[in-house]
């Protein structure tokens, strides 16, 4: 069976949430155990740069993303776990992707655009607050991706355009210099949950609606209890479809646990009581992974090491692939 190389990486930015918990990293972490499947999990730390420019932030969340992954279970033998920003390789292969990238690309890639839509929107200069590094964003993502020779790039549906011009991008290269590029796709899982947040839109952290992955029990329930419901009596049938709790839930419980509730709304449940619920389901599932993570947290040291180890297996490769890319192109 050929093997398929499956590549993902996870900003450093805002606190983790249980959005990104169900939609990215149980996702990524279930995908390591099928057959057939070269994992390589990264973290995106100087994407990061392009929207938070503060040094203990970007410290402190680069140490928050590794303890994540490790804390739900990713194994550093099976996955290919390192930091993008030890892998230096990948901003000069970037510098190189740049120049076969034509700027109508980028102008049409949706982080850039909205920003200017809202610009223009507000009578302000299109470009007010867009710097280079959001402009050029999708150029070192398929560099992240390309480097690795990536068939598959797990992401969510607002990451689809960003591995599509990874995608063209490689043509281009593969064109002009010959084929040397995999061509990635995406992989949208499309049966995985939009979780929603205290407010029942989708959880994000720009929406400030989150309910944090890694706090205390104390605060976690405050959070769950935070969520907005409407104003039917405990006795009055609730329709289970039209429900943030009962999303939420459905995210975290067996099938069994979901009918049950489900039934429970139809024959009229508190609000209250839905919300113990499903605070003691979200509880049960999040305790180890949180002692874990806390332990981790408290142990730079095992992390750096970690991440070193990642970091100079994952730099050998790069550097491998690098002096034929250099060849590729004429400077040799
Ligand atoms: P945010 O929306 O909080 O800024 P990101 O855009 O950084 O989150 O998303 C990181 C990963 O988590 C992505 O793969 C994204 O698809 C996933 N994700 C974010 N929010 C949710 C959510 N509410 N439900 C499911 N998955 C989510
Ligand atoms: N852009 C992705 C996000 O915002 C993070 C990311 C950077 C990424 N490089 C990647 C994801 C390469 C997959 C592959 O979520």
């Amino acid at each position: 069976m050929t093997e398929k190389i499956v590549l993902t990486g996870i900003k450093p930015t805002g606190d983790l949430h249980i959005g990104n918990y169900v939609g990215a990293i149980r996702p990524a972490i279930s995908l390591i155990q099928e057959p057939g499947i070269l994992p390589r999990y990264f973290i995106a730390d100087y994407h990061a740069l392009t929207s938070m420019q503060n040094r203990e932030e970007l410290h402190d969340r680069i140490y928050q993303i590794a303890a994540a992954w490790l804390a739900f279970g990713l194994d550093p033998e099976k996955v290919l776990f390192y930091r993008q920003s030890d892998v230096p390789e990948i901003f000069e292969l970037s510098w190189i992707l740049s120049c076969l990238t034509s700027k109508g690309l980028l102008n049409r890639a949706h982080a850039y655009k909205a920003k200017v839509d809202d610009n223009l929107a507000n009578d302000r200069d299109p470009d007010n607050g867009v710097n280079m590094g959001l402009y050029n964003y999708p150029v070192l993502m398929a560099a992240d991706i390309l480097m690795f020779n990536t068939h598959l790039v797990p992401v969510g549906k607002d990451q689809i355009q960003h591995v599509e011009i990874a995608r063209d991008i490689a043509e281009h290269f593969n064109k002009t210099y010959g084929d040397t590029f995999t061509l990635p796709e995406a992989l949208v899982e499309e049966t995985t949950a939009v979780i929603p947040g205290l407010d029942g839109r989708k959880m994000s952290k720009s929406y400030g609606n989150v309910i944090p992955l890694f706090t205390d029990e104390k605060k976690l329930r405050k959070a769950i209890f935070r969520i907005k419901t409407d104003s039917k009596t405990p006795e009055e049938p609730k329709d289970p479809k039209d429900s943030t709790l009962f999303d939420i839930y459905r995210a975290f419980a067996t099938e069994a646990e979901i009918a049950d509730l489900a039934k429970r709304y139809e024959e009229g449940i508190g609000y209250g009581e839905i919300k113990q619920i499903l605070f003691d389901q979200v509880n049960e599932k999040l305790k180890e992974p949180r002692k874990i993570y806390t332990e981790l947290i408290n142990d730079k040291a095992q992390l750096d090491t970690l991440l070193k180890k990642g970091g100079e297996q994952a730099r050998e490769y790069a550097h491998r692939f690098m002096l034929e890319i250099r060849n590729k192109i004429g400077r040799y």
